[in-house]
């Protein structure tokens, strides 16, 4: 691994307005000198079909797995719906952990989400964390960041305007880079 990290975003949301992927967006923007992150539009990962994987992963399915694989980081942004994680989010991340090889094992991650609603994803975060640890993903603890009254904070155009939330995403990738160096060790 070279000294520039390289983190890889995916955000569990379709929606051409969705304030998930914007705040990914953001994060892009924000990333601290010395971090580079590219994204991966989940839309083309079909539902997990054990006979499909039997037969090979599908190219796009590969590519989320190598694409996992070849980053120093792992950056996760989710939405919450009926307070756990989107099964669009769900379902990449068991395609993407399906053996040999798990791309997950000892990967360092960071997630975060928005929402409308009041607590900004805080069910759907710790639902993340939860199989993400079973997958042996070394995700970050703090600092958490659950962006909540979502429509306030994004513009029309998707663009992240609340400087307090900008802040919030900037120290958690700052925390993201210093974890992924010290799981290195
Ligand atoms: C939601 N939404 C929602 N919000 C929340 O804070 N807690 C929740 O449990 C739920 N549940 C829920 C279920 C389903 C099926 C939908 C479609 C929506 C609202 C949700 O936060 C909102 O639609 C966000 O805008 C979704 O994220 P994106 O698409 O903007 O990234």
């Amino acid at each position: 691994m070279a000294d520039q990290l390289s983190v890889l975003g995916f955000a569990g949301s379709l929606r051409q307005g969705s304030f998930n992927r914007a705040a990914l967006r953001a994060a892009v923007e924000l990333a601290p000198a010395g971090m580079t992150i590219e994204t991966f539009d989940l839309a083309p990962i079909q539902p997990y079909n054990e006979d499909v994987k039997q037969q090979g992963f599908p190219p796009p399915e590969r590519e989320l797995r190598e694409r996992i694989r070849a980053a120093d980081a792992l950056l996760i942004v989710t939405p919450e719906y009926n307070r756990g994680t989107p099964g669009l989010l769900k379902n990449a991340i068991d395609w993407a952990s399906r053996p040999p090889d798990q791309p997950f094992d000892r990967k360092p991650a960071a997630v975060f989400g928005a929402s409308p609603g009041a607590i900004g994803t805080a069910v759907a975060q710790y639902e993340l964390r939860r199989y993400l640890g079973v997958l042996n993903a070394l995700v970050l603890n703090q600092p958490s960041v659950m962006i909540g009254q979502a429509a306030a904070k994004f513009d029309e155009q998707g663009r992240l305007t609340d400087q307090p939330t900008r802040d919030f995403i900037g120290k958690l990738l700052v925390a993201l880079a210093e974890w992924t160096r010290r799981c290195r060790t």
